[in-house]
């Protein structure tokens, strides 16, 4: 009340009443010009990492002066204790629709780790060593991008993960596995992709764009693909990778967003897609059961029919994707997620869910994916894990629609 009454004596002469004017209608004015700066510009930075630069020569890339704020840190990251996410992106049928699938993602999202870490790491340790440049390789054109991707997650996980990484003068240090990593003096004592397989769980490839606007797989460390090898696509386009792997309906549903993504997509911009697949043994890093790694002659053919159930595995990819803007090379990053089938038919709504998406595949869908060689034994074996759900009662009817993709 003293306030007021103070206020109101001051206010009363007119020269200290202009003064307050005068000073209100600054900091308004203030406010509202640094709200729509924040408004238009969300990001340091980025006034250069949006559309507006789109209009280049295909092949050319002007570096782009972008970043974004930092991440906050994983909350309650813990090696042991934070399990794989749980992606299940799989819907009900009847229908089965071929699409891109992309999805909005945040930055700070941009890498998941969990407490399969060490797993991985010591897989794709191993496969460094015994398969080498077959795994991890770069273009020369491709190196600077693989460099800035490198830099990138040096700056990246730090903040996210800082029980596990710290930022040092020349680079970043694993803290569990005692690995130090120097990325500042010349020459780099590995070849960059394979200093990135050793930091995530992922598998990442670098999309070039080549004179002609499409864009070519110039880097990639490609150590748990599962299905397919980075020297059978390396140095290949976009749709040579995609038909020469009998992707269904590639040229009719994929291939011309895909190429519009690629041209378009801008360092400010991140996006997501999941896939599955079932796999009859449990191998993370090669299906062992389609054939040899080091078979020209691999797939589904060679593959053992009706096993038991304990040999089918859910494998399920989380993949993102981001322009470099310095480099102006496409990061591709590939999460694998991999589980007995046993395991995740234990979850609420799952079997019948993952049944009914398996018979929503069109013929081309299921030749793709395998279908014939375990369709008997998975398909009875969910439609029971279902119908012990219904008669617990913990499903209700058996249909609910969780969020995409989980
Ligand atoms: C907009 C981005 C992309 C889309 C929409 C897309 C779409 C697809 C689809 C639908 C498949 C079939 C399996 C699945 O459902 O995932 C596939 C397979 C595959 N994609 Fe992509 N893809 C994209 C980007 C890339 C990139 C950047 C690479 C670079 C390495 C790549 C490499 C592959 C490979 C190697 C396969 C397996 C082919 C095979 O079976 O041999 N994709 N992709």
């Amino acid at each position: 009340m003293k306030l007021v009454a103070y206020l109101s004596e001051i206010l009363g002469n007119p020269i200290v009443f202009c003064l307050a004017v005068v000073t209100s209608i600054a900091a308004i004015s203030s406010r509202y010009y640094t709200w729509h700066l924040q408004k238009s510009y969300p990001r340091r930075n980025n006034s250069t990492g949006s559309k507006a630069t789109q209009k280049r020569t295909p092949g050319q890339w002007t570096p782009i002066d972008f970043t974004v704020p930092d991440p906050p840190p994983y909350p309650g990251w813990d090696l042991k204790l934070t399990k794989p996410l749980p992606y299940r992106p799989f819907k009900y049928g009847p229908n089965y629709f071929i699409t891109m699938g992309l999805r909005k993602g945040g930055f700070d999202e941009w890498i998941e780790l969990d407490n399969e870490f060490l797993k991985f790491h010591s897989l794709k340790r191993e496969r460094i060593e015994i398969r080498g440049d077959k795994c991890c390789k770069t273009a020369p054109e491709a190196l600077d991008a693989a460099i800035e991707l490198l830099e990138m997650l040096c700056d990246y996980l730090p903040k996210r993960y800082p029980s596990m990484f710290v930022a040092t003068k020349v680079g970043i240090n694993n803290v569990v596995t005692g690995e130090e990593f120097d990325i500042i003096h010349r020459p780099l004592s590995e070849e960059p992709m394979r200093t990135i397989a050793r930091l995530l769980q992922d598998d990442v490839a670098i999309m070039m764009e080549g004179d002609d606007g499409q864009y070519y797989l110039k880097s990639g460390s490609i150590l748990l693909p599962g299905f397919w090898k980075l020297e059978d696509k390396f140095n290949m386009s976009l749709s040579d990778i995609h038909t020469s792997g009998n992707v269904p309906q590639f040229k009719e549903k994929l291939e011309k967003g895909m190429t519009n993504f690629f041209r378009r997509v801008m360092p400010n911009d991140m996006v997501l897609r999941n896939n599955y697949f079932i796999q009859v043994d449990d191998n993370l890093a090669w299906s062992d059961s389609i054939g040899s790694e080091d078979s020209d002659n691999v797939g589904w053919f060679s593959a053992e029919k009706h096993k038991i159930i304990n040999h089918h595995w859910f494998r399920s990819e989380r993949q993102s994707l981001r322009r470099l803007p310095r480099s102006g090379g496409v990061a591709f990053t590939i999460r694998t997620y991999f589980h007995p089938v046993t395991d995740i038919a234990k979850e609420p709504y799952v079997p019948g869910r993952l049944a009914s998406a398996v018979r929503s595949w069109g013929d081309d869908v299921a030749v793709y994916k395998g279908r014939e060689l375990y369709q008997s034994v998975l398909l009875e074996f969910l439609d029971g894990e279902n119908q012990k759900q219904i008669d617990e009662g913990t499903i209700g009817d058996g249909k609910s629609h969780k969020s995409y993709p989980f």
